[in-house]
C-alpha cells in the first residue's frame, strides 16, 4: 500500500549568527618534521602492534595463547557483560540480545551471536575489540576466551566444560555458516 505523503516540513527558524561563529580559527600547529601537518604520530611497529589484533574468523587465525570454559565465564559476565545484556543474554535496552537457540530467520527471528554469526572465532574479535562498550579493550585475554565460551554454551553450541581456545574455538560449527558466501572475496586488506 502507498504510504502518505510526508507532510511538509515546518519552517525552522535559523539561529542568530553568534559572533564566535566568525572569529578567525586557531592557527594552524606547526610542522614538527617537513613535509607533515604538524599533528599525528610516527606509526612505530609497537603502535601498529597494539592495533593489529584482527583475528581471522574463518580459521581463528590470530588468536592468542590461553583458553577458557563457560563455567569460568559466568562470573565474568555477570560482572561485566551483563548489565546491559541481562542475566542469561536476553537483552536489554542497553544492549541487545545475544543468546538464542531458534534457527534464525529475516524479519522473525532476531540475530544473535548464536543463531546468525558464521564463525565462532570473530565472536572472540568482536568482544575484544569492542566489549564492555564502557569500556572496550579492557579485557585480559582469557577473559576474552571465558566470555566466548560462555555465550557459546549459553547457545548450545558447546558444553559448559569444553575449553575454548586457538585450537577448539574454529572448530565450533555456528548453525547459520552455510548462509554465507564462501569463501568470502573481500581481500584480507591487514595481511
Ligand atoms: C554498557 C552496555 C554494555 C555492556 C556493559 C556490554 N555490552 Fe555488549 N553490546 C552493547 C551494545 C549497545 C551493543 C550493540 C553494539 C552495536 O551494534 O554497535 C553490544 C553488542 C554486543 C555483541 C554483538 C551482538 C550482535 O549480535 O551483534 C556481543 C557479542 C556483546 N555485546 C558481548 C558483550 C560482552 C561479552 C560483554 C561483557 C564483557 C558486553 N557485551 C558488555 C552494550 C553493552
Amino acid at each position: 500500500m502507498p504510504s502518505a505523503a510526508p507532510a511538509p516540513a515546518a519552517p525552522v527558524a535559523k539561529p542568530a549568527a553568534s559572533p564566535a561563529a566568525f572569529a578567525s580559527p586557531a592557527p594552524a600547529p606547526s610542522p614538527a618534521a617537513a613535509g607533515t601537518f604538524g599533528f599525528g604520530r610516527p606509526a612505530t611497529q609497537d603502535r601498529v602492534r597494539g592495533i593489529d589484533i584482527e583475528i581471522r574468523g574463518s580459521d581463528g587465525a590470530g588468536l592468542p595463547q590461553g583458553g577458557g570454559t563457560a563455567t569460568e565465564g559466568r562470573a565474568v559476565y555477570t560482572a561485566k557483560c551483563a548489565a546491559c545484556h541481562a542475566a542469561n543474554g536476553e537483552g536489554t535496552a542497553a544492549g541487545p540480545k545475544l543468546v538464542d537457540a531458534t534457527p534464525f530467520r529475516a524479519g522473525t527471528v532476531t540475530a544473535t551471536v548464536g543463531n546468525y554469526w558464521p564463525y565462532a572465532p570473530t565472536l572472540y574479535d568482536y568482544i575484544r575489540r569492542a566489549m564492555p562498550f564502557n569500556a572496550p579493550g579492557s579485557l585480559s585475554d582469557q577473559e576474552v576466551y571465558q566470555l566466548t565460551a560462555f555465550l557459546l554454551s549459553a547457545n548450545g553450541l558447546i558444553g559448559e566444560n569444553d575449553r575454548m581456545d586457538a585450537q577448539t574455538l574454529p572448530r565450533v560449527q555456528m548453525p547459520n555458516r552455510a548462509s554465507f558466501t564462501s569463501p568470502d572475496p573481500r581481500p584480507d586488506t591487514n595481511r
